[in-house]
């Protein structure tokens, strides 16, 4: 018998490399329960493909607190409720369609020249900055501006108060963490009660003088059949398009060119042909998955027969912790999975989850990521990090660098 594998997701070194630690809970326990968490924590692809698609699972189910009851946690929970990753069908399904409605494909091609335009610029920025000051944040300089502006733009929020973005996300996201601090808690009340209350003024500025924009768009919907979207569904969507919407595009950015310094020759291969940059995208997302896991609860009573054969019983009401990130390096699915392979094809990775809370925005991602990744070999060729180790900021949901540091080779 193999030893039982010690799940400690508050463990430092976990947090910086959890990769061996899945591993070895696939082999040897790939549903394992984690009595901290509540959860049962599932780290085979299979198996998270299979309760991904099951209808009898879902993100929320009524009378089941996924947090405990905590009265001071009103305004968020008050914004929570209307967001698509908080509701299951039906209301899933007419919020779902509301919104494909006014963010389309054609919105998204629309936006190909303005992103490629941005990655250059920003690109240009970080080597400025390294001409400047030998060195230089990548994540800073040149990852966040790219998807918080896009974001910015698309949503119609204003120049003037853009840089009010990323710390109301970054407030938000840390309830979102199961190792989390009251003070972590209380930051992230208060960054949706700030939030809401600001999509709430730019909705109804919206309304007197509507724009080519996203939550003018949301607006009109209301206007036209209040039934199809109510006033706290369109601000904690709005709100959820401007977290989801940059939070994983940084990361896998950050994470991915971590990935490119540490494999030299897939870097060059790259860097010689540009057609393979769509694969190289689905690798870094692969690879160094930047959501590493989401939960769901048994929405009624379940018998499932596991990918190891095992048949488990859960009651309605149990929570899983569902491992993309183990998903994606699981030998059973991805050949040489700790391989960091530019060229791999087919990559069926879940870093955009599956089924129906697959992610609206994996279009829009796609298109930032290869124009940005692109720019970046194309205007600094030669880029180099400037430290010999990186520092994982130490989450179990979001997965990324506290910087990356840049310089010239
Ligand atoms: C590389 C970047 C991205 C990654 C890795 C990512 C990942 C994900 C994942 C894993 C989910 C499903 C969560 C679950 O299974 O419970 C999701 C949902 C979602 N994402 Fe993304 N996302 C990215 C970018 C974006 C962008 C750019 C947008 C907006 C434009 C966006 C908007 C959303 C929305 C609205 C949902 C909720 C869908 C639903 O519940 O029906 N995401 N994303």
């Amino acid at each position: 018998m193999p030893d039982p594998v010690t799940f400690r997701p508050d463990d430092p070194a976990f947090l910086h490399d959890p990769y061996p630690t899945y591993r070895q809970l696939r082999e040897t326990d790939p549903v394992h329960f984690h009595a901290p968490w509540n959860a049962w924590v599932v780290t085979r692809y299979r198996d998270v493909d299979a309760l991904l698609r099951d209808k009898r699972l879902g993100r929320v189910m009524d009378g089941v607190e996924k947090r405990p009851a905590n009265p001071d946690h009103a305004p968020f929970d008050r914004i929570q409720a209307g967001s698509l990753l908080e509701i299951e069908p039906p209301d899933h399904t007419r919020i779902k369609t509301a919104v494909h409605e006014v963010f389309t494909p054609k919105h998204v091609r629309a936006l190909g020249e303005r992103i490629e335009a941005l990655a250059a610029r920003q690109a240009d920025a970080l080597a400025a900055r390294i001409e400047e000051d030998g060195r230089a944040d990548l994540i800073r300089v040149f990852a966040e501006p790219i998807p918080v502006t896009v974001i910015a733009d698309l949503l119609g929020v204003p120049e003037a108060d853009r840089h009010r973005l990323l710390p109301w996300s970054k407030g938000i996201i840390q309830m979102f963490e199961p190792e989390r601090t009251p003070e972590q808690e209380r930051e992230a009340v208060d960054a949706a009660r700030d939030f809401a209350a600001y999509v709430r003024w730019l909705a109804a500025r919206k309304m007197e003088a509507p724009a080519d924009d996203l939550i003018s768009r949301m607006v009109g919907v209301r206007e036209d059949d209040p039934e199809r979207l109510s006033e706290d569904e369109m601000v904690a969507n709005a709100i959820l398009f401007l977290n989801a919407g940059h939070e994983a595009v940084v990361n896998v950015l950050g994470n991915g060119v971590k990935a490119l310094f540490e494999h030299p020759e897939a870097r060059a291969a790259l860097q010689d042909d540009r057609e393979l940059l769509p694969r190289a995208v689905e690798e870094m997302m692969r690879f160094d998955t930047p959501l590493q896991f989401f939960e769901r609860f048994a929405l009624e009573d379940l018998t499932v027969t596991g990918d190891d054969g095992v048949e488990r019983h859960f009651e309605a009401g149990t929570k899983f912790a569902l491992y993309y990130a183990s998903a994606n390096h699981d030998a059973a699915v991805f050949e040489a999975p700790e391989r960091f392979d530019v060229r791999r094809h087919p990559n069926p990775h879940v870093a955009f989850g599956l089924g129906v809370h697959y992610c609206i925005g994996a279009p829009l991602a796609r298109l930032e990521l290869t124009r940005a990744v692109d720019a970046l070999l194309t205007r600094l060729p030669d880029l180099a990090p400037a430290e010999s180790t990186y520092a994982y900021v130490p989450k179990n949901v979001f997965r990324y660098l506290e910087a990356l540091p840049v310089g010239r080779a």
